[in-house]
Order: C-alpha cells, then structure tokens, then sequence
C-alpha cells in the first residue's frame, strides 16, 4: 500500500524541519536578486500584481499537490512518480514528469551557481571597505568591473558550486536543518534593517509606488517610439509569462525539488499548513527585498530596468552611505549566498536521490558527479556576461545565460507545475488525495480541488497561449 512506504534516506526530524528546509528551497536568488529585477524591467506594479495572483491562485495549489505526491510516493520523484502511475494504473508516460525535473533542476543550477558566485564576489568586496562612500558611479563601475573578468566570475562559481556539492553529498539533512533555523531568520531581520534605512531616504513612497501601484499598460502593451517620434504599442503577452514563471521560479515549484522535500516530510503532518507557512515567506521576503531596493533606485537617480546587476548596483550604495554599513553589507551578503546555498542543494537533490536509488551510488559521488556536470554548463553562463555577451553570440536576442534562465523558469517549471496539477487532479483518486491531505473532505479540500484541477491548469495554459499571441 502506497502509504505504507517510507524514505530510505531518511525523514526531516519534525514537521518545523520540514517546513524550514522547504523555506530554505524557496528563499533565495529568486527573491532577492530576481523579483526586483523583473519588476523593475516589466514596470512594477500591475506585473507584481499579477505575480502575486499567480502564486495564490497556482503556486498554493500547485505547492500542495508536490508535497502530497512526494509524501505518497517518498523516493526521488523519478521514481515517485513511477510509484504512483502504477497504484493508480495510469499511462506510463506520467513517470516523464520525474525526468523533466531532474534536467530542469540541473539546467538552473548551472547558471543559478553564477549568480551566487556574484554574491560571494560581494562579501568580500563589502568586507573590504570597496563601497563605503561610493558613489552610484563607482558602484556601477565595479560592478561593471566584475561581470567584465570571465576569471574572476568562473573561480567564485566554481566555489558556490563546490560548496553546494559538499552539502548535497553529506546528506540534505544534518547539517542543513541547524543553518537554516538560524540563518533564515536573520536573513528577514537584515531584509528589515534595510527597509528601514530605505524608509529615512526621501525616495520611498516613489519605491512603494512603484512596487504596488498598478499600471496595466506596462504589463500588457510593449510601447515604443516609432520613426517620427510618436509611441508604437502593441499587446504582449510576455510580462504575464515572467510573472508566472517567476512564480513557479520563487516557490521552487514544477521540477520535484518540492516533492523530494515532501518525500521526506513526517507522515501526518499537514500539508496545507505547511505550504500556507512556505508561501508567505517566501513572498514576504520578496516584497521586503522590493521594498529595500527600488527607494535606494529612485533616491540615487538609477534605472529600475537596469536589469540582472539591479541589486548589485543599488544595495551597496545604501552600504556605503548608512552607519555601520559595512557591517551590515557583508552580513547581506553572507545571508545571501546562505539564502542561494539552501537553494541550491534542492536543485540537485531530485538527481542525487535517483542515482542513489537506481544506480546504487553513494551520496558523494552522485553529488560529486553532477556538481561537475553543473558547473561545466555554467561556463556558458560565466562566459554570457563577458566574452559571448556580442550579439552574434545570441540566439533570439538572448545569451546562453538568458536562453537558460527564459527556458528553465518561464517553459519548463510552468509546464511541469501543470503537468503535476494535471496528474493529482485528473489521474490521482480522489481518495488518495483525502487520505494524503488528512483533512477530511470540506471546504478547504474542495476548494484545493478545484483550484488544482480547473483553475491552476486553465490559468497556466491561458498565460502560454496568450505569450505566444494564439490568445
Ligand atoms: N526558489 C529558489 C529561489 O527563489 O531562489 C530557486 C529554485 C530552487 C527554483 C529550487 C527551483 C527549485 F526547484
């Protein structure tokens, strides 16, 4: 019986550790260095508007229906969903959703490493003094300075990458569970910190504006001036896919990071509650992070569209001019690279559980194993940014970094979060899911049920079609 099995690598130690580990999947990059950037590149408050939609109305749902299929199965989602396509006699091709997830996960580890790696440059940097009384000039022109040197960006990829490996092959427990109960929290406290300094500079009800003050014209036409002078616009789609992917991106959703968390989530423990406690951290950290960094964009005259450099190039000016900034700076940062290391691991975890369950491996050299795989594509993405950034290195307008990141989180997170949607709520029993939610059958399951086999599916797939104009 399905839920009879139990993990042979072992199970969280309580449901907090659980909830913590998955806090430490969600929290990173994504919220902090991403979802300024793409508000500020897609306008700000109707696309933040539209984000927030999609996690509430796809990511919960979805969110739940990974913990409950990993919970259900409790292997590497590879072989979950293999477990769960024959309890429920379902076509075999379902077990894809597994694979699509391990290469996914790897995909964005690749270039997820480099951008870490930017973040430890940073530590050091703030540590040093590089920034105290810098000007918005000198930040950018360091900054400028970084992305310029392949070196440089290839050694601090190499380290986040191996410190990620060193984690993964020790086993996601131990001593991930104690970091994160410390670490996460004072990630917040610092993000508050912030905030708060953003609040005493003159720009930051122009900040909050920008952030919560829908303009749906920015999310819905692309506008730009013609050859006489006047302003062209025409609808798009593509903000609205950003935002979605963004959501999948931020909640670690549609690739089996989440699953192979749930695999090891004590049985009995509730799964709504725990993805409620997931989900607004994670937004709440985004927010704040918004709220810290566009006050310091408008107060220092920059461009909210700078782009992925956007926290690169205003948070050390706040560093540099606030008391004890360097303190505080290096402290940002370190949480930083902590927030993307607790990231990180769950990338390779899906993959790492796999080739312990079918190929015998141990943990090490599984990790060992794909961390080099990882880090060799990230080369594409080191190099993005310097030596292949011309255009006749691109393909779409997009360099390999770019390519991967429009790939990964705006096509393959989307389609294997709907996918998941589509397998609990059409193939899965409903009795199945009663039992794995364990809360009975009221309003709050048939609301989930709804949302994950109506609403979640329809709205993924709107947003495609509508990306690519057939809508
Ligand atoms: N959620 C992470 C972030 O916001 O930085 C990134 C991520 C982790 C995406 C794990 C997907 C994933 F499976």
């Amino acid at each position: 019986m399905s839920d009879k099995r139990t993990s042979i690598h072992g199970q969280w130690s309580s449901r907090f550790i659980f909830i913590l580990a998955a806090i430490g999947s969600a929290v990173g990059l994504g919220n902090i260095w991403k979802f300024p950037y793409i508000s500020g590149e897609n306008g700000g408050g109707a696309f933040v508007l539209v984000y927030l939609v999609c996690i509430a109305l796809i990511g919960v749902p979805i969110m739940i229906a990974e913990i409950l299929l990993g919970r259900r199965g409790r292997q590497s989602p590879i072989n979950t969903m293999r477990a769960l396509v024959e309890d429920e006699g379902a076509h075999r091709a379902w077990s894809l959703l597994g694979w699509g997830g391990v290469i996914t996960g790897f995909l964005i580890l690749s270039y997820y490493s480099v951008i870490a790696g930017w973040a430890l440059a940073y530590v050091f940097r703030t540590a040093a003094g590089s920034f105290t009384g810098a000007s918005a000039e000198t930040v950018s022109a360091l900054f400028d300075g970084l992305l310029a040197s392949p070196g440089s960006i290839l050694m601090w990829h190499s380290l986040f990458m191996v410190m990620t490996m060193f984690v993964v092959a020790r086993g996601v427990r131990g001593g991930l569970e104690k970091a994160v109960t410390v670490l996460m929290p004072a990630l917040f406290l610092l993000l508050l910190v912030m905030v708060g300094y953003a609040m005493t500079l003159g720009a930051f009800s122009e900040g909050l504006a920008f952030l919560f003050s829908p303009n749906f014209d920015k999310v819905f036409y692309d506008c730009a001036l013609d050859a006489a002078g006047g302003e062209a616009c025409h609808f798009t789609g593509e903000p609205m896919l950003i935002a979605l992917g963004h959501a999948f991106f931020t909640l670690s959703l549609g690739m089996g990071a989440i699953m192979v968390y749930g695999s090891y989530m004590p049985s009995g423990a509730s799964i709504a509650r725990a993805t409620f406690a997931i989900v607004v951290a994670d937004t709440v950290v985004a927010l704040l992070a918004g709220m810290a960094i566009f006050p310091i964009v408008f107060a220092n005259g920059l461009e909210p569209a700078a782009g992925p450099g956007l926290i690169f190039q205003t948070l050390p000016i706040a560093f540099g001019a606030m008391p004890a900034g360097q303190l505080f700076g290096t402290l940002f940062f370190i949480l930083l690279v902590f927030a993307a290391w607790s990231s990180a691991i769950s990338l390779i975890e899906p993959a790492v559980a796999w080739l312990v369950e079918n190929h015998g491996m141990k943990r090490i050299p599984a990790a060992v194993f794909l961390g080099i795989l990882a880090w060799l594509l990230g080369i594409g993405s080191v190099l993005s940014f310097n030596v292949l950034s011309g255009e006749e290195f691109q393909l779409f307008g997009k360099t390999v970094f770019d390519l991967l990141d429009y790939l990964t989180a705006n096509i393959l997170l989307p389609l294997g979060g709907l996918f998941i949607a589509l397998f609990t709520g059409w193939v899965m029993s409903r009795a199945a899911s009663v039992d794995e939610l364990g809360m009975g059958e009221g309003i709050g399951y048939k609301t989930w049920w709804l949302l994950v086999r109506f609403v979640s599916p329809l709205l993924v797939l709107v947003v495609f079609f509508n990306a690519i104009g057939v809508i």
